[in-house]
């Protein structure tokens, strides 16, 4: 098989990048190593920028977003000193921010892709790339029992923080920044009306967060020790500590079946550059944020946003400056929402190894976020999404 850009990854990198390029008159194909089954339903974040749910719509992947997405203006963060509540659009200002599972962004932009005539081919597994330094690297891959090639002009990783495409790049000139927290987050899924405002809770025993999925649906996260398996959490001690950490005082967490658990990790990470010869890593392939920032999905936006343009414009003029440029314009926005996402999970968690010095310093600066509207502004500012700058 021969393509122009070989995308390695069905996730929401590989998918946006996919619909742009299409937009944008150029082939490309895309290998996912898991079933459309599975890609569609796993449950990841669901917190959108506008700028994402712009994409989106530029894509012409917004239709069922736009009716079953809810909007919201309100961010709220509990402590024992009370509730900082941060109205975004007065603080940022005009922005909001859109509430949609991740897993629905995949199922649209799955569903536009295919019905576009764009090739997806699923459980198709990329098992390595060869000549990423040459002008025609090609991604191996195994698909229906047999090993294929694909050769392009350029390859995408866009597979994720397990995939294959970051070892491509050799190790002298990867740095790798890492930073793995000492603790978890427990997530469910529940039959139960949820909070009327995206919470999030610093208590004495650690991290909670009432997000949603739809009017009738909550996503509730614990903190947790890192190595927890959803079997030591049984449904009653969930709702114990769910009512204990976000200051319940009576009625307002409403207790539904549950019926999706899982443990997922709170880790950053950062690869650099994400750029290697012909190869360039987008999304999770390149760098991962603590969920705290709500930021993955989104990062990985922007990330493909700017390949796309400068993808755009080798194959229309044979110029690579902008590729060139790629990694570096990227990794600005990355390090700011590690930034970001770093101190969000600073200041909420409980970390075992702080001190009552450093315990207190937490304290003092929820305090002061209650009563100070630009260190509010601060986190409604990254929250909604910062602006894009011109490359
Ligand atoms: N060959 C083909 N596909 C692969 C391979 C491989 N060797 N390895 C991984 N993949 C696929 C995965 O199955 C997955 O569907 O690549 C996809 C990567 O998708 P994501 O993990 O969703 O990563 P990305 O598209 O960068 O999106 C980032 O996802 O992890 C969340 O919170 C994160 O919201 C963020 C978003
Ligand atoms: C979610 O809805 O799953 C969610 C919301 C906010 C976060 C993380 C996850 O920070």
């Amino acid at each position: 098989m021969r393509t122009q850009v070989g995308i390695v990854g069905a996730g929401p990198a590989g998918l946006l990048l996919a619909l742009m390029l299409q937009r944008d008159g150029i082939d490309c194909v895309v290998l996912e190593s898991r079933s459309r089954d599975y890609v569609e339903s796993r449950v990841r974040a669901g917190v959108l920028e506008q700028g994402t749910v712009d994409l989106m719509a530029e894509l012409g992947a917004v239709d069922r977003l736009r009716r079953e997405s809810m909007p919201d203006a309100r961010l709220d963060v509990r402590f024992s000193g009370g509730i900082i509540t941060m109205d975004l659009p007065a603080l940022t200002p005009g922005k909001i921010v859109t509430v949609y599972g991740q897993q629905e962004v995949v199922k649209d932009l799955i569903a536009t892709r295919l019905d576009r005539g764009g090739a997806i081919l699923f459980e198709a597994e990329a098992a390595r790339l060869s000549g990423v330094n040459y002008v025609r690297p090609v991604v191996h891959f195994r698909y229906k029992g047999r090993d294929e090639t694909l050769e392009c002009d350029i390859i995408a990783g866009c597979d994720g923080f397990h995939g294959i495409c970051r070892g491509a790049i050799p190790e002298q000139v990867l740095t790798v920044y890492d930073r793995i927290y000492p603790f978890g987050w427990l997530g469910i899924l529940s039959e139960s009306t949820p909070f009327a405002e995206m919470s999030y809770s610093n208590h004495e025993h650690g991290f909670a967060l009432a997000s949603r999925r739809s009017p009738r649906i909550s996503r509730l996260y614990v903190q947790c020790p890192a190595d927890d398996d959803p079997a030591q959490w049984p449904d009653n001690r969930i709702w114990e500590e769910l009512h204990l950490r976000l200051y319940d005082r009576g009625g307002e967490l409403d207790e539904g079946r549950i019926f999706q658990k899982d443990v997922i990790p709170v880790r950053a990470f950062v690869a650099a550059p994400m750029h290697h010869g012909r190869l360039f890593l987008a999304g999770d392939a390149a760098h991962i944020v603590p969920p705290t920032g709500a930021k993955g999905l989104n990062l990985a936006a922007a990330d493909v946003r700017v390949l796309a343009r400068a993808l755009a414009e080798f194959f229309r003029t044979g110029s690579v400056a902008r590729l060139e440029r790629y990694s570096d314009t990227c990794l600005k926005r990355v390090w700011k929402v590690v930034r970001y996402s770093n101190y969000m999970t600073s200041l909420l968690h409980r970390f075992e190894t702080h001190s009552p010095f450093e315990r207190r310093v937490q304290q003092a600066e929820l305090e002061y976020l209650l009563n100070s509207m630009p260190a509010r502004t601060t986190i409604a500012e990254n929250y909604v999404g910062l602006p894009f700058e011109e490359d």
